[in-house]
């Protein structure tokens, strides 16, 4: 299959085609992605929590983000990747904005970067868009802001937080965004949204209405331990229990020397007998 572009996602949204997005960090769950058919990869600065073990993905560098591309994009050669600009990585500088976004795009072989805000970091999604760089917005809750926020809060509960983000959304399509994430908003404050802007709406957490979904690899496949239940995320594995079965089984099969077995063993003695316990 063919790496989709921004116009064929544009062209999904107008047809009425859902945009299936999932995040991935490393070349296998990469690789597993684009075989099972997912649309767009994202490699979200949320490996800082779920590759990396931080709190928050505050601590995330532009090199972690740099890192963990590059072998998603030898695992997904034929996925549209997005990466997340880190922490602090834009907005404060123009110059550096675009210099970070470029080591992205050069050396983690990304397609697109993502970055959060909404208003205030217009002219900055500008300056890149401007630089040949595709943009994907991220507005609602937005991680890197949460002890601005004070928690990882549900918005777009009230009319005027409605009018504040539907101003965002506005923002990022004026600068030249090809698609925003919306995460962890209500229906409603989505529905307004679609009033007023025409490129694709990624929803994560903000319900039914948006024209794509993304979610967290380790959260659909329950990848960690311990692992949250969250209300917004639907479950399609535990691969937390697999492998902790199963490298149990492999711990107690070196203890008993039932591994290695004669079938993994290079020209075996076939009468040679286990040591004698104590
Ligand atoms: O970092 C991430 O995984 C994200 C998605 C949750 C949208 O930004
Ligand atoms: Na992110």
């Amino acid at each position: 299959r063919k790496r989709l572009t921004i116009t064929k996602l544009a062209e999904m949204k107008k047809q009425g085609q859902p945009i299936s997005v999932l995040t991935a960090y490393d070349y296998p769950s990469a690789k597993l992605s684009e075989e099972a058919g997912v649309d767009v990869i994202l490699v979200g600065d949320s490996l800082g929590n779920v590759v990396l073990g931080y709190d928050t993905t505050i601590p995330v560098t532009v090199e972690d983000i740099i890192y963990h591309t590059r072998a998603v994009a030898r695992g997904a050669q034929n996925t549209f990747i997005v990466a997340d600009m880190p922490f602090m990585s834009y907005g404060a500088s123009r110059k550096k904005t675009l210099q970070n976004a470029a080591k992205i795009m050069q050396l983690g072989l990304a397609q697109a970067v993502k970055l959060e805000g909404g208003e205030t970091i217009a002219k900055d999604v500008k300056a890149l868009v401007d630089a040949g760089i595709p943009v994907m917005g991220h507005i609602g809750l937005t991680p890197q802001a949460v002890h601005q926020i004070g928690g990882y809060k549900v918005q777009g509960k009230d009319d005027a937080d409605i009018k504040r983000l539907v101003k965002d959304a506005v923002a990022l399509e004026k600068a030249g965004a090809f698609s925003i994430v919306i995460e962890l908003v209500t229906e409603k404050a989505v529905n307004e949204m679609k009033k007023k802007i025409t490129i694709p709406i990624i929803g994560i957490g903000a319900g039914r209405n948006c024209d794509g979904q993304v979610l967290v690899y380790h959260d659909v496949l329950q990848y960690s331990s311990p692992y949250f239940a969250k209300k917004f995320v639907k479950t399609y594995a535990n691969l937390a229990n697999d492998i902790k079965e199963a490298i149990g089984q492999y711990v107690m099969d070196v203890k008993e020397r039932v591994f290695p077995a004669e079938e993994h063993t290079f020209e075996p003695i076939p009468t040679v007998a286990p040591p004698k316990q104590q």
